[in-house]
């Protein structure tokens, strides 16, 4: 066993969540300017709803008077909503237009508006410092609603920290153990991988399998664009992370031996598994996830078959993160080690470390001794 260079001795468990951040708070679609909707972003309980010109919003889910959810009450007038106890209206600035039972408005009455965009079929949300809420950091994901690419997805409503979707992103190698009748090949973990990572908060790992025989999952997409293919493949897996907490996945194969490796990927199919996971709580996560393709774009039956095929690759993801977090919860004495396939999610863990330290906040220690990075 040797140690290696990988960033960060101590590997936290339960992993502190960012504020000063944008967290996808809701698909597009469940935000509506019918009803609120309640959903709680990184410890904050939030009311959601769209103004009846369609702006979506987020305020604090408890009424100033007396921290009544908001989220139960119903939508009033062009942009308000109006408290289930006794009425109080606030409109989407947060601030109270009406009390039923007096006659003046007490100035000082309002709840916290939310900075948020709606961007790639999501709503995203700030729940830090509204001075510092620049969309221009929302993470890149332009496949979601591009007209070259196609597809859909869902939400997993995750029973675990945020950190151990992360490392299961970050580290594909489980795809043989965890996903071995879909996915998962002896390859991945006998393959090599380089990590590059950059200032602006970026990681990426790339994993090349050269002349491997396709997964069902692959070969089946292989035959949705080369009708009758078979043979061997360039198998590409290329992880993008963008801090705090988006991974995007360039994903696909191509006929062996025609250039894939080099940028030539016409004899291959593409996809992107876009994934962008919003902590709840310490112990629970919003993982909303999506599977997009740049070929047969017209084929709403592809669609449905690669949405319900990723869906089922995804809960076999979910039981084993339910799983590893039971164990955690009962093994409070023990510790994290970490492996060289870690490299990735290290380096996600010194991102995020840098950015809870910008808000005057430090990662637990573990309460054991410290782990070790082995190979
Ligand atoms: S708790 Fe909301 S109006 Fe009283
Ligand atoms: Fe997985």
């Amino acid at each position: 066993m040797t140690e290696l260079d990988v960033p960060g001795r101590v590997t936290a468990k339960i992993f502190p969540y960012p504020l000063n951040a944008w967290y996808a708070a809701a698909w597009d679609h469940e935000v509506t300017a019918k009803a609120p909707v309640a959903r709680t972003v990184a410890g904050r309980p939030l009311a959601l709803y769209r103004t009846q010109d369609g702006r979506p919003v987020a305020l604090d889910d408890a009424c100033w008077h007396r921290l009544a959810p908001l989220s139960q009450g119903k939508l009033v007038g062009r942009d308000g909503i109006q408290c289930p106890y006794h009425g109080l209206q606030y409109n989407a600035a947060g601030r109270c237009t009406s009390m039923p039972a007096q006659p003046t408005v007490n100035p000082s009455a309002l709840v916290t508006s939310h900075p948020v965009v709606e961007r790639y079929r999501y709503v995203w949300v700030w729940p830090g410092d509204p001075l510092l809420a620049d969309a221009d950091t929302i993470p890149d994901m332009h496949q979601m609603d591009s007209p070259e690419w196609a597809g859909d997805g869902l939400t997993i409503e995750a029973p675990c920290n945020y950190q151990l979707i992360l490392d299961n992103l970050m580290d594909l190698t489980h795809e043989e153990f965890v996903h071995g009748s879909s996915i998962g090949q002896a390859e991945l973990s006998e393959s090599e991988f380089t990590t590059r990572h950059e200032d602006d908060g970026s990681v990426t790992v790339t994993r090349w399998m050269r002349d491997v025989e396709p997964p069902p999952f692959w070969l089946k997409n292989m035959r949705d664009k080369f009708p009758g293919f078979s043979g061997r493949v360039d198998r590409w897996q290329i992880i993008h992370y963008y801090a705090p907490s988006t991974i995007c996945i360039d994903v696909g194969v191509a006929e062996a031996g025609t250039g894939a490796p080099e940028g030539d990927r016409s004899r291959g199919v593409n996809g992107y598994v876009m994934n962008t996971i919003t902590p709840e709580t310490d112990t629970t996560s919003h993982y909303f996830w999506a599977f997009m393709r740049n070929y047969r774009l017209e084929s709403q039956l592809i669609t449905t078959q690669l949405r319900e095929g990723v869906h089922g690759v995804f809960a076999e993801d979910e039981a084993m993160l339910v799983a590893q977090q039971r164990a955690i919860d009962a093994n409070p004495d023990k510790v994290f080690y970490s492996l060289t396939i870690d490299a990735g999610g290290m380096w996600v863990r010194r991102i995020l470390d840098r950015m809870l330290a910008a808000e005057g906040r430090s990662l637990p220690v573990p309460s054991s001794t410290p782990s070790q990075v082995t190979s």
